[in-house]
């Protein structure tokens, strides 16, 4: 590891980590862009990743992302989720974490206060406004799970393309990339935006902007230094203490 890019993060006072599939690769969870094995190589992200989709067909969404969730169920954080974790336990309020990933693994490796722009495919919620028949404890089981008295079905709490991020979790987000002056963008193909946007943020703002990613991304134009490494062999070099 190369000790001037060790020097960066040691002396920077505020880390953004923004985040994406490739940080969880190693975990064993697929990428989208990937050309062998990444999702939208296989599968048509309009047929599956659209609120348009999932009114057209329902089940066929919803086993979808019930088979994604029960792989990530099954996959542990990695060597690179835990170097961030640690980090932010010897250094706090140092390292905010950004993340495009809707798998957990940041939040399940004990990072704090992750900024998660594109949901938790943990979660579901109501696919329609809730009426007062929608109720929580009311749920009927199935494929999708919906509300017994009005149908209204529950989705998967994940932003589908087309939609809104989260309001506060974005502004949080554009915050941090704003504030910080050493930003690390691990595992982009810096495709989506406006999550990828955040990494011109940060290095307009003056900050360092330092990818770490095997392959070219569309973020190396913005970037102070590309790292081609994984996120599990550099992130424990990068951020450990010795
Ligand atoms: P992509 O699949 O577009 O890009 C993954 C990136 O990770 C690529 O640049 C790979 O080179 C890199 N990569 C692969 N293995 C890696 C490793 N072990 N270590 C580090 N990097 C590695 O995934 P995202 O950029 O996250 O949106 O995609 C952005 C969004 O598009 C996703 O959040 C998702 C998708 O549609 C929604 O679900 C809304």
């Amino acid at each position: 590891m190369d000790e001037e890019l060790r020097a960066w993060v040691r002396s920077a006072r505020a880390i953004a980590v923004l985040s994406g599939a490739g940080m969880s690769a190693e975990s064993g969870v697929p990428t989208f862009r990937d050309a062998l094995t990444g999702l939208w190589a296989r599968f048509d992200p309009q047929q599956l990743a659209t609120e348009a989709a999932f009114r057209r067909q329902p089940q066929l969404v919803w086993d979808w992302y019930a088979e994604r969730r029960a792989a990530i169920d099954n996959v542990q954080a990695n060597a690179g989720h835990l170097a961030i974790a640690d980090f932010q336990r010897r250094h706090p309020g140092r390292l905010t974490v950004i993340t495009q990933n809707v798998d957990g693994l940041h939040q399940r490796a004990g990072s704090a206060g992750v900024l998660a722009l594109h949901g938790n495919i943990a979660q579901d919620r109501w696919l329609d406004a809730p009426r007062a028949c929608c109720q929580a404890d009311a749920i009927a089981p199935g494929r999708p799970p919906h509300c017994p008295v009005c149908g209204n079905l529950r989705r998967p709490a994940v932003v589908w393309f087309g939609e809104m991020l989260p309001e506060a979790e974005l502004a949080a987000a554009q915050a941090a990339a704003e504030a910080c002056d050493l930003m690390l963008v691990v595992g982009t193909s810096g495709e989506v935006y406006p999550a990828a946007g955040l990494a011109a943020v940060a290095r307009e703002a003056g900050a360092r902007v330092l990818i770490v990613n095997p392959q070219a991304s569309a973020l190396d134009r913005v970037a102070t230094h590309c790292l081609r490494a994984t996120a599990a062999s550099a992130l424990p070099l990068l951020l450990g203490d010795d």
